[in-house]
């Protein structure tokens, strides 16, 4: 086929786009785009959306109307030679929603969680690196990133978890001289991120300590779970990145909520998988008002808190993909946050946290990574789950 077979739909777009856009494209560079080598002029018809009369949150307020453009996979800054113009009147644009805490077990997952405006997420356990790979790079869905096998003790519950779903004891750290072992085969399986299990029966704190400072000389963030309050104290002292979940047992206490603020940790305190796990009505010490008393000493230690849910259908707390993400939101002002701390829990911080300059807020040259709702979600945070449009890579998403 040849190039020029196309030059009369070029021409048809960029006319019917000077058109729609209220005559923003500039007609006299026009000609010279057509006169140019095919090479140039097919960069011109990559899609470029324009999106007018929509309010932006910026990180920190919703601001007046105006105009954002999407130039391919990235924010743009020039509205001209668009294909496509949208008017919002007035919807509120978001970064796209960062989960950093689900395990999707399909491709049906994915859609789920891309379907609730779900364009980054984090899966913190890979039992088996080619099964999470295969869910990576998905033009138009969820970008992906994962863990390792989590690091678990021999005699532990998740150890017995890890060993009855793989029958391979050498997944387990069996103390601290074995880290360096385990983190060297983990490694080789090339996880985005390492995480560890801290429980009582569980690791010792200096493997722990031992963990974690291994994955760092090697560059790789680290995640611990820990799901009551001994274990967020273990997690606090091994100076990993990140602490997820939060206590069903008892609320951490300040002198730990300082500590964690002091060393630069965050907290994911995935409040509805805490929330399915009290509602099962197991025995024992198991308080969903702990894990929320938990979140409001954080929060009010300064500790950046970010929104993740443990969505599975694995265990008996199950938790639904994506849908959970705005229920988790709703929890954590529940819980006490403000809705822009809330939102900034779903987008900017997760960014920053999880270390990715690309995406997080609306500027020009991030990841067009966006989603358009209907409400204020400044106002009321269940705005979220007004969903109008969403974006991912630059690519609008079919609902
Ligand atoms: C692992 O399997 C053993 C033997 O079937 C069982 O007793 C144990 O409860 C299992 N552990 C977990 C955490 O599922
Ligand atoms: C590590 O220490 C344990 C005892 O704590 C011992 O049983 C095991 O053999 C040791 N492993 C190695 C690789 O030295
Ligand atoms: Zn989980």
């Amino acid at each position: 086929m040849h190039f020029n077979q196309f030059l009369p739909l070029v021409v048809a777009l960029l006319t019917s786009t000077a058109k729609a856009c209220g005559g923003h494209t500039d007609l006299s560079s026009s000609p010279s785009v057509l006169n140019t080598e095919p090479r140039a002029v097919k960069h011109t018809c990559k899609p470029k959306i324009v999106i007018q009369n929509v309010r932006i949150f910026d990180g920190q307020t919703i601001l007046p109307p105006s105009t954002v453009v999407i130039d391919g996979h990235v924010i743009g800054t020039d509205p001209t030679h668009a294909t496509e113009c949208i008017d919002a009147d007035g919807a509120v644009l978001l970064p796209g929603f960062i989960e950093s805490h689900a395990h999707p077990g399909s491709i049906a997952h994915l859609e789920s969680l891309t379907r609730h405006g779900i364009t980054t997420a984090f899966q913190p356990a890979c039992f088996a690196p080619q099964h999470c790979a295969a869910f990576q790079g998905h033009r138009g869905l969820v970008d992906m990133y994962h863990a390792s096998v989590p690091a678990t003790a021999p005699g532990s519950l998740h150890g017995g978890i890890v060993f009855n779903a793989t029958g391979n004891a050498d997944l387990l750290v069996q103390g601290q001289n074995d880290t360096g072992r385990w983190l060297r085969e983990q490694l080789s399986w090339q996880p985005d991120f390492i995480k560890l299990i801290a429980q009582t029966p569980g690791h010792s704190q200096e493997t722990l300590n031992s963990l974690v400072e291994g994955a760092h000389s090697h560059g790789k963030k680290v995640i611990c779970h820990a799901a009551d309050s001994i274990s967020h104290t273990q997690a606090s002292i091994s100076k990993v990145d990140q602490i997820h979940h939060t206590p069903l047992d008892s609320p951490i206490g300040e002198t730990i909520a300082r500590l964690v603020f002091s060393q630069g940790q965050v907290v994911v305190p995935t409040l509805s998988v805490m929330k399915a796990f009290a509602e099962l009505g197991l025995p024992g010490q198991i308080k969903y008002a702990a894990a929320a008393e938990s979140v409001r000493t954080y929060y009010e230690a300064g500790v950046p808190i970010l929104a993740g849910t443990d969505a599975n259908d694995e265990i008996a707390a199950k938790v639904p993909f994506g849908s959970s993400f705005h229920a988790e939101l709703e929890l954590l002002v529940e819980a006490g946050m403000n809705t822009l701390d809330v939102l900034r829990a779903a987008t900017a911080l997760p960014a920053e946290h999880w270390g990715f300059e690309d995406r997080g807020v609306i500027a020009a040259g991030k990841r067009a990574d966006l989603v358009l709702v209907g409400g204020n979600p400044l106002e009321d945070i269940s705005a979220t789950r007004d969903i109008l449009r969403i974006w991912v890579a630059g690519e609008e998403i079919d609902r």
